[in-house]
């Protein structure tokens, strides 16, 4: 890693699904960069365990919480645990996301809600906690120009209509919207509102469609870059719009994925 260790000093940051896949490199590049993580977990508790040890044997400061964060109980005795450990937040990384697919006819409505219960409802719920907290405390001039930062993970598909990903692909779109809505909203409080939006990146959650040379082939044929992205590629993003790099960035969508939404069948075609 190539981050100044004081980037972030004195900042406090909440990931949530800190425990694997991009979410966990977020965690990890956040307290190489300096700030205190906390690592949130919802099952699994033995890894984001072994992300706090590694980030405290390094000299970091890390913790990790249980919560459901589509439970508005849970996600308030996160903050309030960590408020507890830490004192306040300055970065929420909103990063809980999972995937229930299936052709649309088939979508059960429990799969339809627990995709936009953690996916959409779940980045509401805890955005509503930070910013209650960021407006109570304000600007730390010493700390960083916000008076806090929130960083939301998005999707390509956010744009990309996804057949058979219905509730997926829902739940991104509505966090373009919440997004850039909460921007404008606390924008003059000097608090800063942004997405990541991530193309296909190796992680768990797509296992199956980079794992085997065939099923890579064909996902780099919606890649123009030519490579599927790594947790790191996002996990620099973020350090980026957690710092005060990027002061004047609100609202914003920065999409990292190797040119997935510039519509790779036009290259050749159209
Ligand atoms: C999904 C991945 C998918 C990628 C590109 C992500 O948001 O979680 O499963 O590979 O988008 O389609």
């Amino acid at each position: 890693m190539s981050f100044s260790p004081y980037l972030l000093k004195g900042q406090k940051a909440l990931v949530t699904g800190g425990s694997s896949g991009i979410g966990e490199s977020v965690a990890r590049y956040l307290a190489a960069s300096g700030a205190s993580v906390v690592v949130n977990y919802h099952s699994e508790a033995e890894e984001a365990h072994k992300i706090v040890d590694d980030i405290k044997s390094a000299g970091g400061e890390a913790i990790a919480i249980l919560a459901n964060v589509s439970k508005e109980d849970d996600v308030k005795a996160m903050f309030s645990q960590m408020f507890e450990d830490f004192g306040t937040i300055d970065i929420l990384v909103n990063n809980a996301g999972l995937q229930k697919d299936s052709a649309f006819v088939d979508m059960s409505l429990d799969h339809w809600n627990i995709v936009i219960g953690v996916n959409l409802t779940g980045q509401f719920l805890c955005a509503r906690e930070a910013a209650k907290e960021f407006l109570r405390r304000g600007v730390q001039p010493h700390i960083s120009s916000a008076a806090g930062k929130i960083i939301c993970m998005s999707s390509v598909h956010q744009v990309i209509p996804w057949a058979g990903h219905v509730n997926y692909a829902t739940s991104k779109g509505g966090i373009d919207m919440m997004m850039r809505s909460i921007a404008q909203e606390l924008a003059p409080h000097k608090i800063r509102v942004n997405s990541i939006a991530p193309g296909a990146i190796k992680t768990p959650i797509n296992k199956a469609a980079w794992d085997t040379p065939e099923a890579e082939a064909k996902l780099l044929t919606l890649i123009p870059a030519k490579r599927v992205g790594d947790v790191e590629d996002i996990a620099k993003a973020a350090v980026w719009l957690a710092s005060d790099d990027s002061d004047y960035v609100n609202g914003a969508t920065l999409f990292v994925d190797g040119g997935m939404t510039l519509y790779p069948g036009f290259a050749t075609g159209g």
